[in-house]
This record gives structure tokens, sequence and C-alpha cells, in this order.
């Protein structure tokens, strides 16, 4: 494995694949961040959990392998992690696929550590026996769990019998002996199954994905999707304060999960049922940028955590040309009117971010290698992904470029997509409108 080929400030596995985040979590000081694992290939195999941490969200130090498959697992699905009596316990899906169908097991797991780096297994703590039995102990997985006062709960991902995804709440004493205490929505969700619910208790926020959810206007595009809803959960269910909405508008992000014992987010920087072209370098997936999480005007607002030095800053543009590969550019600008950008540049090949009317643009159609989706509507087969544009005074529009992908925030509302262009593709071309603007540039070195 060449590290060079490695993207320059985002995690990946190093080597082989990596899909989900899971068990994000602040344990003595540090994060620590984990990730579904299969190291021996640039596929999606028996599924480990890879490990990082790190002080500052910047920079991530690689530890040893968490969870492994062994007797008991056939793979570590999936999950997340909590602090409680100065350990650090993991709760995930061990996953055996006995002889298929429904005859697979996904049974939710515990692990612990003291010292945040060896885990001790402690076995199946929600077993089908806990588990209702309207419910499909075949999709069951993911689980998200979290501590009010003396009592653990746990949201998981699951299939009514006969029916659709859903999200089941089980509450806990200690951890090891869980009791069911409802389904969430109490109705399919509207994709064919839900996974990796994420809740926060801090911020009355629920993350989930679907798979297969249907279009919907210019949302849900991709064949799976992130979504978000705030709302509170109780004992009987969730009660939601807005509307669900969809996460993120770009091509790649999936299986989004929160930090316990901090208001940031981290995904995977990829998406299912899609060609890879990074797969050729020796590794496969990458996560996003932790992004720090708030709300305003009822919308979850992100903003991308990341160490670069700034190397340019121009006012009131409304044209210029630069170079970036790794860094970011911000742009804040007054009734901003025209924007249009194109980033990754080299001769005809470039991908290109702008506001059309009243929608924003982003195309990678002639950004490099092609990537396919299974998708076949037409914007998808065209390389374009549309974000509806607020009618606000301030504009701020940041876009983090690494080598394989591009994170573009508006106002705080994201759209994360991967580019594979040629690795010397560095050339940028702006043109605005605006009363007022602000042209920054950082490099991440
Ligand atoms: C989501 C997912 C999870 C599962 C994991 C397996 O991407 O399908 O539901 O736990 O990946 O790797």
């Amino acid at each position: 494995m060449n590290k060079q080929l490695l993207p320059k400030f985002h995690i990946t596995g190093e080597k082989g694949w990596i899909n989900d985040p899971n068990g994000l979590v602040v344990f003595q000081g540090e994060y620590h961040a984990f990730f579904q694992y299969y190291p021996h290939d640039v596929k999606w195999g028996p599924m480990h959990w890879g490990h990082v941490k790190s002080r500052d969200l910047i920079t991530w130090e690689t530890l040893p392998v968490a969870l492994r498959p062994d007797e008991q697992d056939g793979g570590c699905f999936s999950g997340s992690a909590i602090v409680w009596q100065e350990k650090l316990w993991l709760m995930y899906t061990s996953f055996n696929e006995n002889e298929g169908g429904e005859s697979i097991r996904q049974l939710q797991a515990l692990a612990s550590s003291a010292d945040g780096v060896t885990f001790e297994k402690h076995g199946i703590v929600i077993g089908e026996e806990d588990l209702p039995s309207e419910y499909c102990p075949w999709d069951f997985r993911d689980p998200s769990v979290f501590r009010r006062g003396d009592t653990f709960y746990c949201v998981t991902a699951a299939r009514k019998r006969g029916a659709g995804g859903r999200l089941l709440l089980f509450s806990s004493p200690d951890l090891f002996r869980w009791t069911f205490c409802c389904d969430l929505f109490d109705r399919d969700c509207d994709g064919s199954m839900t996974e990796c619910p994420s809740w926060s208790d801090e911020l009355n926020l629920l993350l989930f994905s679907e798979q297969f959810r249907p279009h919907e206007g210019g949302k849900y595009c991709n064949v799976h999707s992130c979504l978000y809803q705030f709302g509170t959960l109780e004992n009987a269910g969730f009660v939601p304060s807005e509307e669900e909405d969809i996460l993120d508008y770009g091509f790649d992000i999936y299986a989004t999960q929160i930090f316990s014992g901090a208001p940031v987010m981290m995904g995977w920087l990829s998406m299912w049922d899609r060609s890879d072209p990074l797969a050729k370098f020796g590794f496969a997936g990458q996560l996003t940028l932790p992004r720090v999480l708030s709300v305003k005007n009822g919308k979850l607002r992100q903003k991308p955590v990341y160490r670069a030095e700034e190397v340019r800053k121009e006012e009131n543009v409304s044209s210029l040309f630069d170079t970036l590969v790794t860094g970011a550019i911000k742009v804040e600008a007054e009734n901003l009117s025209a924007f249009s950008i194109k980033l990754r540049k080299k001769g005809n090949s470039f991908a290109s971010f702008a506001l059309v009317e009243n929608e924003w643009i982003f195309d990678r159609s002639q950004a490099g290698e092609k990537i396919e989706g299974v998708e076949k509507d037409e914007d998808s087969l065209a390389g374009i992904r549309r974000m509806p544009k607020e009618n606000t005074q301030k504009t701020e529009i940041e876009i983090v470029s690494d080598k394989y992908s591009l994170e573009i925030f508006v106002n705080g509302i994201s759209l994360t997509s991967v580019v594979c262009p040629e690795e010397d593709a560095d050339g940028v071309e702006l043109s605005l409108t605006a009363e007022k603007s602000t042209y920054t540039k950082y490099l991440v070195k």
C-alpha cells in the first residue's frame, strides 16, 4: 500500500475496505472513532471494527483492530459506544449468517475496555428472546446506546415481520439486561429498511439511514439516504418537533453517527451499490470530516472540522483563478445573486457547483473517473445533485477538498461527494455576483 495515495485528511482503513463509522465517543479526553472494516480486501467481508483516536478531531492515530469475527460473531456489525464506570463500552451487532435468509441472526452484543485499546467481548445482551416475536431476528442491528440518569437506552434498527423497517427502543439498568420499550414510530419507514440510528439527548436529534427510500422532489436521489429528525425520545415513542429531512444533498454519504459526549457527527463518505474508483489504490471507503452540529431555522447545520492555513483573501471579486487540491475555499457574500465555481480543473475536466435560479447544482460528470451507480434517474445519470437555495441575506459557502472528495456546505447545509480527478487537476475558476463578498483560500499541508 502506497500511503501517498491515501486522502490527505480523511480517515480510511489505510488498506482494505471500510464502511460505517461506529462507536464514536469521547473517552478520557480523547475522541475515539471505530468503523466497519475488512482489512483483507477492497470489498466488504466479515466485519471487524477498525479503530482510530484523536485529541483534536484533526490528527488521528491508528490503533489495533478493536473487534474481530470469532466463534461468537461471524461479523461485528455497526454499533455505538458509551463511557461508564471509567470503561469504554461498545454495543455492536453480532452477525451470523447460518444458512442464510431467515436463519441469519443479527443480535446485539457488548464489549468493554479499560484502556480504550484492548476490548473484551461480553457476548450477546439483546438476544432473540428479548426481541418481541413480531420482529425479525435476521434484520435487527446497529444499536445506538445512551444513558439517562441510572438507565441505559438503546435504539436499534429492525424489521417487523411481513412489514418494513422500524426503530426499536430498549432499556437496561446495567448494559447487560435489556427490556423492550417501544417501536419508536410504530409505522414502516418509507424505504425498505432502516439502518444506523444515532440518537443524541443533548441535541434532541435522531439520525438514521434508509435503504431504497423513494425520491421525493429533489430529495433522496441516492439509492440509500441519510435522514435526521428533531424531537424527543420517550419510553412510549418518538415525539417529533419537526418533519424528518434529508441530511445531505450529495452523492456519497451514509450511516452518519453522532459522538457520545460531543455534538459532532461523522458519516461514511461513500455509498452502497456504486462503483468505487479508489479501490484500485488498495483502499476502499473513507469517513467524512467530523462535523459540529447545530440547529438554525429548524434545520440541522454542520460545520466541518479541519486544520488549514489561510493563504489568500480577496474582497469583492467578481471572478478569479486559483489552484487547490487539499484545503478549503470559503466565500462569504451578501445578497448573492450569481455563483459558479469549477474545482479540480485540468483541461476540460472539472467538478462544478453553481447557483442556477433557485437551486444549487453540483456536477461531477466531467470530474475525472466516472462513478457508476444503480440510480437511473436523469440527474444521477448526468452526474448531478441539487440542493435548494435558502433565502438569506448572507450566504456562507465552504468547500472542503481532499484528493478524492468535495464536502460542500452552504450556510451549514451539506452536499458530500466522492470525486476522482487526476492527481494534478488543481484548477479553480470562480465567478460571482453579490453586494459584498470575501473569498478565502486555506491549505491543508
Ligand atoms: C449500513 C450497514 C449496517 C450494518 C453494516 C454492515 O451501511 O448495512 O446496517 O450494520 O452496514 O457492515
